[in-house]
């Protein structure tokens, strides 16, 4: 019987900088399919502890002839900040690398966020690739080339667009995470099923327990329809300016709640799921919206074990006070990413 593939490439096509998003199993013990996208001879690693415990040796094995050195940042969205981004850089001085070094992310969202701003600003500007680790990491942050970092008056204020070389999301990586972190990656799965994919939506639902105990099948059908709806999204408008604003469906209440959380407690998937169903339930006020439609996207989520309602702690009016500090505002007018039906997200 025929083998069934294990793995698929999708292309962003930028006007510079395009680049291959390999999804599969097994692709960290493949160093044909990232070592065509390292120039030079020195590398660095950045990742965690905990993620090196699993997969630091699968990668540093593709380097041994390289000057290939390892950073590693502390867990916890709190640490993605300046202070740490500003330690990756002394390290990279004192070892001495130059303009030719490659940077390899190799975890999740938070490692790829700071290691891609690190590269845009080291001696203005080196390589970087992406080896996403966690959900969100692999169907979102490692795609797209947004970097940054968070201050304490804003989430992701500092940074900069800046693309990876390649981007190598190896599935197998999800069978280590976390079930709350697992969880918390399938909110930004459901948001590309509400903004540009009814089909997907159903084929969630359907399969929600593959997905849920990891098979890779699912898995790997679930990746690369997320990610082929992300290359798609940047590739027509990269600076997000127009429909990659899409994919902040969620989001703006997302980012208020997470500040006014201090970037603890709640997990930025959890935030998400909150803000997918702010977003719905205003939606639903607009009458674009069924209240059907709004109980089938809680319905998925709490399937998913994620939150639907605010924290205790949180009132309505704090969280638009906050949301008027939202990065996405323009000319001091909130712009929020609804849905005129389920499958089609708008910006208002
Ligand atoms: N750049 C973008 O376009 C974009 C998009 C979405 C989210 N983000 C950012 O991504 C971040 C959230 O990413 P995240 O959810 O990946 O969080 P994260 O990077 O903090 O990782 C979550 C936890 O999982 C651990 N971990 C990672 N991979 C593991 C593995 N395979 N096995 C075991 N443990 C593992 C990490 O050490 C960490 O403790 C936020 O900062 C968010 O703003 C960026």
């Amino acid at each position: 019987m025929a083998r069934k593939i294990m793995r698929h490439t999708i292309q962003v096509t930028l006007e510079k900088n395009s680049y291959p998003v390999s999804v599969g199993s097994g692709l960290l013990q493949e160093p044909a399919i990232f070592m065509p996208h390292v120039h030079g001879h020195q590398v660095c690693i950045v990742t965690q502890k905990n993620i090196a415990d699993f997969y630091l040796a699968k990668v540093l094995s593709a380097f041994s002839e390289y000057q290939c050195g390892v950073i590693f940042l502390p867990e916890g969205e709190q640490h993605k900040n300046l202070t740490e981004w500003g330690k990756i850089m002394t390290i990279l001085l004192e070892k001495g690398h130059d303009r030719s070094a490659t940077l390899i992310a190799l975890g999740g969202g938070m490692v790829g966020d700071m290691t891609g701003f690190a590269a845009a600003c080291y001696q203005r500007g080196v390589n970087y690739i992406q080896m996403p680790t966690t959900l969100i990491a692999q169907v979102d942050a490692a795609i797209g080339g947004k970097t940054g970092v968070n201050h304490s008056l804003g989430k992701n204020m500092i940074g900069a667009f800046y693309q990876p070389q390649c981007v190598v999301a190896d599935i197998d990586t999800l069978q280590t995470l976390p079930p709350r972190e697992f969880h918390a990656g399938l909110a930004e799965v459901i948001k590309y099923a509400l903004i540009r994919d009814i089909d997907f939506l159903d084929w969630l639902e359907n399969h929600i327990a593959d997905v849920l105990s990891r098979k890779k099948e699912a898995l790997l059908h679930m990746i690369t329809t997320c990610v082929s709806h992300k290359a798609a999204l940047v590739t027509a408008d990269e600076r997000d300016h127009g429909v990659r604003r899409l994919l902040n469906l969620g989001h703006t209440f997302a980012h208020a709640i997470e500040t006014l959380s201090s970037y603890e407690s709640i997990l930025h998937g959890e935030a998400v799921a909150m803000g997918l169903c702010l977003a719905a339930q205003h939606s639903v006020n607009l009458g674009w919206l069924t209240t059907t439609d709004l109980e089938r996207i809680q319905s998925l989520l709490l399937t998913c074990h994620l939150p639907c309602e605010l924290p205790l702690h949180l009132t309505l009016e704090q969280l638009m006070t906050a949301m008027k500090k939202d990065k996405k505002n323009q000319h001091g007018k909130l712009t929020l990413i609804l849905l005129k039906k389920l499958g089609e997200g708008v910006c208002v």
